[in-house]
């Protein structure tokens, strides 16, 4: 609830761009008005031909059934649009009750004659069928008798199961078809060339020529509750997602079937995930498109709860277990969408994959029933993270032109179409304000950025501070501002480093430290001068020499890198005494240092005190960098804390779980080769992957592998500072212990 709170607040002070937010933010320029009350509506077809997208919407107020022909131009400006302006021209009005219709609408072309068809599921068990066409359009639409539409009638007995439908070429021939379910089967009706008509008896088409193979085939799968359809394994026919109590299925679909088709789902004909159906009828819980810009269909599917999402990456004569495990964590494979980890929320009612912002790759949008909003995250060919938490302040959603919120939208079904016909689609939702719904005008959105560095080289400089983009960038960006921006010490880690960012007015941004080697700093206020505001960005460090790279990134739009060359004449061993603080150390590091002098140096100099007699597994656990003393915090001798991965707690520190993670950690001097954790000295070039001749990272031990190898393996029973998170202004170091197993053990130090 918090966090929701957190994201109201947000919205208020942005515009996303690509959509207004919220109606404050309707204006003619972006938003169409449509005096239709409540409920279904489909959009992005094509019913009369003219290359202009359609939509169709039900009207609470008069109960009936509307189709607006596109473009916007047929309207005159005349608004809002109201179902009084449908005349049989700019389009028509159709004899169904709405109240009689059990689901949304769906259409496209099921006989090839480049007219979508309009398919509509009534209560009464029947599919009703009109058949596209060029006009001229009689207003009140009700001739079903084979000619201008049909009906598809079959016996059911439950409410609730069997009522859906989907359209797609399942039989791989370049033709739609109509794919519905019954109590006991899930009908496969093979689409029509060339704008042949159905054969109909009065009307009505009966569903035996499906099941006797005449005009399909059938799969005897009983109880099934929703359908998706689309090209997973991306080989040119679309495959069919049944959805039911039980674990989903993925039917890949062929050219040729026998009838009945009830394949065996091994992995070659299929396979199996947990994704249940929800039992509302009138919901879409997957869709199909591309995410990435692979080339390859992928598939966005929605759990039967409603709280996370999938997007599986479609892959291309790839192996398909016989059970895909969508909660693997291979982000090469699935990612899951979720709102607030700890405890997930309702975030789907109906789902769509298509491309909202004309950039070529299909988004994820959802109408959410329960909440006041409608979201979208945009596609990207960015590698993405196995969990995203639309919550969080690095969500898409908060993100300028990563994705979309729109506000207090009503609970009922959105729909996409280009009304304005100028290629991106628009958003046709329902407001809860005056209950009315509009169609918001999608654009194009654009990001770009750079930061125009000027040197990516600096030299050190004498008080060990670096304002390293200060007078040294000249950023520029257009279109979306940019959100967030990460900082990040690549290679070995000091202790002493030190990101930070201070700015005149800090209220404008939000700067969140990871830990003491990266920093993220977030544009809270949507400051198109952000950028410019990052010159304060200052690095801080006691070492002595090496060089540091700290890398600078933005999604996949900013990736920058600085090297900070820190000379061996840094002058902060002067002002660091290490001798008295090595008189203590020496006792409690007797026989641990793994190269002597250096080890012992790298924890006097950034410990004002350290306590700790010689006894074994005394821990020594301290305090802060040179410049600003703090009083010392001290641990008494604890035995075996090190090896039994009790992280040690003082008063002053709050340990919670991990976040950090730098796991390759040499002594100061040396650096880390991550591939092999290896420590060498600095500026040695070092390609080996023995330990035998060099020490290994901290927290790992040298051990012989096989036949005299000798490799750096992870100390799995001693913790390090990737298990233990510390609270800001707290940040991990690691401390030196008389411990022979775990010789160093990870502290909060301010
Ligand atoms: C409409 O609002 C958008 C921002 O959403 C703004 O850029 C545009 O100039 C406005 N148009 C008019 C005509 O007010
Ligand atoms: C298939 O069913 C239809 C409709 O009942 C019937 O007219 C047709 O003869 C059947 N075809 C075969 C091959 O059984
Ligand atoms: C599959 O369904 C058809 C048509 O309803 C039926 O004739 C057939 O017996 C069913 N087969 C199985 C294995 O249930
Ligand atoms: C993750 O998935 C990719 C693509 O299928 C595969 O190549 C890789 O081996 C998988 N990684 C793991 C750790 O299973
Ligand atoms: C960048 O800075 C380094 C260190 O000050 C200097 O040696 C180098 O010549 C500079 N490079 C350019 C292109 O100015
Ligand atoms: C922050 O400071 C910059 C320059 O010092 C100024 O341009 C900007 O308007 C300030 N932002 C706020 C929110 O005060
Ligand atoms: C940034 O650049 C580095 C080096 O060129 C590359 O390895 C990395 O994948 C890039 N990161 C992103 C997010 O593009
Ligand atoms: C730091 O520099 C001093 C003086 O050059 C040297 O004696 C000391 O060993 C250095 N320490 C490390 C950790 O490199
Ligand atoms: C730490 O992780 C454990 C289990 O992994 C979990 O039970 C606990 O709630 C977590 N604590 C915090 C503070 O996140």
């Amino acid at each position: 609830m918090y966090i929701y709170i957190i994201l109201i607040l947000i919205l208020k002070i942005s515009i996303n761009k690509g959509f207004p937010s919220s109606e404050n933010y309707f204006n003619i320029s972006n938003s169409y008005g449509i005096e239709v009350y409540y409920e279904d509506k489909a959009g992005g077809f094509d019913f009369n031909g003219d290359g202009k997208q359609d939509f169709i919407v039900s009207d609470g107020q008069t109960n009936r059934v509307y189709v607006f022909f596109g473009d916007i131009s047929r309207y005159g400006g005349q608004r809002p649009l109201k179902v009084s302006m449908i005349d049989g021209i700019n389009g028509f009005s159709i004899d169904i009750i709405k109240n009689d219709i059990r689901n949304f609408f769906i259409c496209g072309d099921l006989n090839n004659d480049g007219y979508d068809e309009i398919i509509i599921r009534m209560s009464n068990h029947q599919l009703k069928i009109i058949y596209g066409n060029p006009g001229p359009f009689k207003n009140d639409f009700s001739n079903f008798d084979g000619i201008d539409g049909f009906v598809i009638d079959y016996v059911i007995s439950r409410k609730d199961y069997a009522s859906y439908q989907v359209l797609c070429d399942h039989n791989g021939d370049g033709i739609k078809d109509l794919i519905f379910n019954t109590l006991d089967a899930v009908y496969v009706l093979y689409g029509l060339d060339n704008g042949k008509k159905f054969p109909t008896n009065s009307g009505k088409f009966d569903i035996n020529f499906v099941s006797n193979g005449t005009f399909g085939h059938i799969m005897n799968r009983s109880y099934t509750l929703n359908l998706g359809c689309g090209d997973l394994n991306n080989d040119g026919i679309d495959d069919l997602v049944t959805l039911y109590y039980g674990p989903a299925t993925v039917v890949f679909g062929l050219k040729i079937y026998p009838n009945p088709y009830n394949p065996v789902l091994h992995g070659t004909a299929g396979f199996t995930l947990d994704i249940k159906a929800n039992q509302l009828e009138y919901i879409i819980q997957s869709g199909f498109g591309d995410f990435n810009g692979d080339g390859l269909q992928d598939m966005v599917i929605v759990n039967q709860d409603l709280k996370s999402i999938y997007l599986i990456y479609g892959k291309q004569g790839g192996i398909w277990e016989s059970h895909f495990n969508i909660n693997s964590g291979n982000s090469s494979e699935v990612v899951k969408f979720v709102r607030d980890i700890s405890s997930p929320q309702e975030l789907c009612d109906s789902i769509y994959f298509v491309d909202t912002n004309g950039d070529g790759l299909s988004d994820i949008s959802c109408s959410v029933f329960t909440l006041p909003y409608t979201w979208g995250v945009y596609g990207t060919t960015m590698k993405l993270p196995s969990v995203i938490d639309l919550n969080i302040k690095t969500s898409p959603l908060l993100g300028d032109c990563t994705g979309f919120i729109i506000s207090n939208t009503a609970g009922t079904i959105s729909s996409w179409t280009d009304f304005n016909n100028d290629g991106i689609q628009d958003l046709i939702a329902q407001f809860r304000s005056d209950q009315k719904n509009y169609i918001l005008f999608g654009e194009k959105t654009i990001i770009s950025a750079s930061l125009n560095i000027i040197n990516n080289s600096i030299t050190y400089n004498s008080n060990g501070e670096y304002n390293f983009l200060e007078f040294n960038f000249n950023p520029i960006s257009s279109g979306c501002n940019v959100h967030f921006i990460t900082f990040k010490i690549l290679d070995s880690i000091d202790p002493s480093d030190q990101l930070s960012f201070s700015s005149s007015n800090t209220t404008s941004s939000d700067v969140v430290s990871i830990s003491n080697s990266e920093l993220q700093v977030f544009n809270t206020n949507r400051d198109p001068n952000f950028l410019q505001s990052l010159s304060n960005v200052l690095f801080k460090t006691n070492r002595n020499s090496s060089i540091v790279t700290i890398s600078i990134s933005y999604l996949n739009i900013i990736n920058d890198t600085i090297k900070i060359f820190i000379s061996n004449s840094n002058p902060t061993i002067t002002t660091t005494s290490t001798k008295p603080a090595t008189t203590t150390g020496t006792t409690a590091t007797t026989g641990t240092a793994t190269t002597g002098t250096a080890t012992t140096g790298t924890i006097a100099t950034t410990n004002t005190a350290t306590t700790g007699t010689a006894t074994t597994g005394t821990i020594a656990t301290t305090s802060t960098a040179t410049p600003s003393p703090a009083p010392p915090v001290t641990s008494t001798a604890r035995t075996g804390t090190a090896t039994t991965g009790t992280p040690p707690i003082t008063s002053t520190q709050v340990l919670q779980n991990n976040t950090i993670n730098n796991d390759c950690i040499c002594i100061r001097g040396q650096i880390c080769l991550p591939d092999s954790h290896i420590c060498v000295n600095e500026f040695e070039v070092y390609h080996g992957g023995s330990c035998l001749q060099n020490s290994c990272a901290l927290g790992y031990d040298c051990k012989e592998k096989s036949n005299q190898i000798y490799k750096c393996v992870k100390q799995y029973s001693c913790i390090s500072c990737a298990d233990i998170t510390c609270k800001s202004p707290h940040h991990c170091i690691l401390v030196l212990t008389t411990s022979q197993k775990c010789k160093y053990q990870p502290t909060c130090s301010n």
